[in-house]
């Protein structure tokens, strides 16, 4: 483990531990997780979220210039990961097919999917105007944030897909009695 994550990540994480502590609301601790991931990483112009509502990718809390405000699953750097599950890193944009453009300022990109009980919540999306800004670290930092993220907030609150009043937030979906 190098310093950059150690430094960066391990100060975010413990930071954003503090800010979900006690908090359920998504959309406080996803704004709160924005700034801080603005205030503490280096080399981005764009940090924020995008979550699942209505079968597409709908921008949320956000640090940065106005972002398009939705995606479609499996569109952009977003939707992929989204759809795949799985984070993306691009380490040049303009290479990528179907890349989205937000800022024209952003040559990199690295998104991690949001997953609450086995359900895609949303993604998490960086922008650098480096190329090839992100790497293996980035990507574990931020997954360790997603996974942190995802159970401190009760998703019923903020009207994503396959949250409604029998998710538990514990077991998964309720039984009906
Ligand atoms: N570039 C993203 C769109 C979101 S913005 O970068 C904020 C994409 O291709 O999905």
């Amino acid at each position: 483990m190098n310093q950059s994550f150690t430094e960066t990540y391990q100060g975010l994480l413990r930071q954003a531990e503090g800010l979900f502590d006690g908090e359920r609301d998504p959309w406080a601790n996803a704004a709160n997780a924005a700034a801080l991931i603005r205030e503490l990483v280096p080399d981005l112009n764009w940090a924020g979220f995008y979550f699942l509502r209505g079968g597409q990718l709908i921008v949320g809390p956000f640090q940065g210039r106005v972002a398009c405000v939705r995606i479609p699953l499996g569109q952009g750097v977003c939707g992929k990961a989204a759809q795949g599950r799985a984070t993306v890193i691009v380490p040049d944009v303009h290479q990528f097919p179907g890349h989205i453009v937000c800022d024209a300022a952003s040559n990199s990109e690295i998104v991690v999917p949001l997953i609450a009980q086995e359900r895609l919540v949303g993604v998490l999306d960086l922008d650098s105007p480096s190329y090839g800004r992100f790497g293996p670290q980035d990507a574990v930092g931020l997954e360790v944030l997603a996974v942190r993220l995802a159970a401190a907030c009760d998703w019923r609150l903020a009207g994503i897909d396959g949250f409604d009043a029998g998710w538990t937030g514990r077991g998964g979906r309720r039984e009906v009695t």
